[in-house]
């Protein structure tokens, strides 16, 4: 029934979601004002440019000029490249290494659908690259979730049917992606923050696929 899953990133398989607050917070301090963690949940699977304008509106900051917006996007890049250049296999989420070892052996294919830019260094540094039968990432996509592509594209490099896909999201803009394509999903946190998925858990640890399967 099931033969591909496709795993978002920052919040599935790794907490990045720190590093992105500290690279936003630290530019917004440079602007002078400040956000809350609590505001920060509204930028995870949000785009680099959109999250910077949800930024700048907190901060009553107008900022029309592209050129601007890109200038400011790049050195919170920056910032959060020296960050993630960092990172290390600690920082895989609890229970994905071994649920993607166990996907793999049980011959489901496996890719990554995130609209970040920076996956494959992440990917790389916690060491799970080899995982991946398919790869979209923010540098593949132009519309970004809760736009479903991402996830089409996903499906689609994958060779499989779009009622074979499982997506694993732990954000709402992700949730929406994959309901607009009435893929399944499985959310990962707090029930009040996924509307919509098929399940939610806390996160993969002590889940097989096929117990997760027989669930949604
Ligand atoms: C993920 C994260 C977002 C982030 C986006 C783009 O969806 O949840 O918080 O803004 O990727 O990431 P990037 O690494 O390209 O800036
Ligand atoms: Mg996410």
């Amino acid at each position: 029934l099931y033969k591909a899953f496709i795993f978002d990133l920052d919040g599935v398989l790794v907490d990045t979601a720190k590093y992105h607050f500290n690279a936003w917070s630290r530019l917004a301090n440079s602007l002078g004002f400040d956000f809350t963690e609590q505001q920060n949940e509204e930028l995870k699977g949000i785009s680099r440019i959109d999250s910077l304008k949800k930024i700048l509106k907190w901060g009553n900051q107008e900022v029309n000029e592209e050129n601007e917006l890109n200038r400011l996007a790049n050195i919170k890049n920056t910032w959060y490249i020296e960050m993630i250049e960092k990172m290390t296999p600690d920082e895989i989420l609890p229970g994905v290494y071994d649920f993607l070892v166990l996907s793999q052996k049980e011959g489901i294919k496996i890719a990554l659908g995130s609209a970040s830019k920076n996956a494959e260094i992440i990917l790389k540094r916690t060491g799970i690259t080899h995982f991946f039968d398919a790869i979209v990432d923010g540098n593949l996509v132009k519309k970004s979730k809760p736009d479903p592509e991402v996830f089409i594209k996903a499906q689609q490099l994958l060779k499989v049917k779009i009622q074979e896909c499982v997506v694993f999201e732990d954000a709402q803009a992700g949730i929406d992606a994959a309901k607009a394509v009435s893929m399944k999903v499985v959310g990962i946190g707090l029930p009040s923050n996924l509307t919509g998925a098929d399940m939610v858990t806390p996160d993969l640890e002590n889940w097989t696929p096929d117990k997760l399967i027989a669930k949604i």
